[in-house]
């Protein structure tokens, strides 16, 4: 006897996470949920309009570098947010590009050609992050753009502790980077890269290796630190510039996009973090030039979580600006997705389930047909038909002597008892 598992296309036993976790990047779970990704038509378009966008960026550069992407829980807001970094930046996968892994699940002209353009012309480096669990320890009042400037700085190799970080370019800047390493190698039997991570310590043998390389600048084993731990800060306009700076130098030609996942709930009802927001992407556009851009995820629509704040700052009104493309993703589209995700069969079982229905056709309508027969004693039959026959759902009967409603799932059809 066939069981019911040997149908499916997919295994059903195989592990399908709950959720998507956007700074998951291990290859093979990366390739897995690719090759499990469900293209609708809705999600289709919204691709295609994301990639159109950013594609005519070099040409004409604009401001308008930002995407709100919104939908209800579980919608796929993370699964598409992450798609659409990696596509751009089109990282390889267990040996294949994502791109073409993507493309395989949508056989679609216009979105490979865009794509591809993409790929070819716009060479993009991604910075990908779940805004909720990134915030590191100080989290209590850190903003977005402190958060989105320590994981850019980690991307291209640099410290995440600001302190450390600011050297590091300034040493950079003045071409003494290398020889840095180079004593700090000396003084502490240890590579920077590695030692940079110990926080505490690198501190005091970075300062350690700046009195060996100036001393006339650092008489003392602690005169930098003392001068100068704690006093790195940053703002959206200087992550703006910094970004533009340091792209130029660790990623030259490379265009920027962030992906930066809950950042609904993490502005929600906070009027400074809001206004950090719209300041980064302020910022980001207009000092990028359509170079550097941010994709973000929210439970709630833009325009809902604005004027969901009591407070009517004019700044805040201009956020709703700032995102011209926003992509909201349907509840209706997930039960395409599932049933195609989980339900699809291979094609020996469409087939043999095909004729078997086929055969049986008439005896399985007949015996599962849902059907009721309503009669609600407060809402008037005339106003319980006409909504019935508003769904467009089904079967409906009329049977005002009866005093009843009748409806069914079967094809749409309406009569008169
Ligand atoms: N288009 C799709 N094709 C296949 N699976 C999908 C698709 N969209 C979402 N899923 C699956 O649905 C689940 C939820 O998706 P995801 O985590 O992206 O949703 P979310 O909107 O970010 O959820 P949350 O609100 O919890 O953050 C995951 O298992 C994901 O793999
Ligand atoms: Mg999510």
């Amino acid at each position: 006897m066939t069981q019911i598992a040997t149908l499916f296309a997919n295994d059903i036993n195989r592990q399908i996470e709950e959720v998507i976790k956007v700074d998951q990047t291990a290859e093979d779970v990366v390739a897995a949920e690719v090759d499990e990704y469900v293209v609708t038509d809705a999600i289709k378009r919204h691709f295609v309009d994301v990639f159109e966008r950013y594609q005519e960026t070099p040409q004409k550069p604009h401001e308008g570098i930002a995407v709100w992407v919104s939908g209800f829980f579980g919608s796929g807001k993370s699964s598409f947010a992450k798609l659409l970094g990696l596509t751009i930046e089109n990282r390889t996968t267990l040996g294949e590009p994502v791109s073409d892994r993507f493309l395989k699940r949508t056989h679609d002209a216009k979105l490979a050609v865009v794509l591809k353009t993409i790929n070819e012309k716009i060479p993009t480096h991604t910075v990908i992050f779940d805004v909720s669990t990134d915030r590191g320890i100080r989290s209590g009042n850190q903003m977005l753009s402190q958060i989105m400037y320590r994981l850019f700085l980690a991307s291209l190799g640099y410290s995440d502790d600001l302190d450390l970080s600011e050297l590091e370019i300034n040493l950079e800047q003045q071409g003494e980077l290398e020889s840095f390493k180079e004593v700090y190698r000396e003084e502490t039997n240890r590579e920077w890269d590695v030692g940079k991570n110990r926080t505490m310590f690198a501190l005091n043998e970075a300062s350690r290796t700046l009195h060996k390389m100036h001393p006339e600048t650092f008489p003392m084993a602690d005169s930098w630190a003392k001068a100068n731990v704690n006093r790195a800060d940053i703002s959206p306009g200087k992550l703006a510039d910094r970004i533009v700076l340091l792209m130029k130098r660790r990623k030259p030609g490379k265009s920027l996009m962030f992906v930066v996942d809950e950042v609904g709930q993490f502005v929600a009802r906070d009027v400074q973090k809001m206004l950090d927001l719209q300041a980064v992407v302020q910022q980001l556009g207009v000092k990028g030039r359509g170079k550097h851009w941010i994709v973000v995820t929210s439970q709630e629509k833009l325009n809902e979580l604005v004027s969901g704040l009591d407070n009517r700052n004019i700044e805040l009104a201009r956020l709703m600006d700032r995102f011209p493309l926003q992509v909201h993703l349907e509840p209706s589209d997930i039960s395409e997705v599932t049933s195609r995700r989980v339900l699809a069969k291979n094609s020996n079982a469409e087939q043999a389930l095909g004729a078997l229905f086929e055969a049986n056709r008439g005896r399985l309508v007949q015996n599962t047909r849902v059907q009721s027969d309503i009669r609600l004693p407060d809402v008037d039959l005339d106003r319980l038909h006409a909504s019935a026959l508003s769904l467009g759902l089904g079967g409906v009967g009329y049977y005002p002597y009866s005093d009843f409603v009748h409806v069914d799932v079967g094809p749409v059809r309406t009569w008169y008892g």
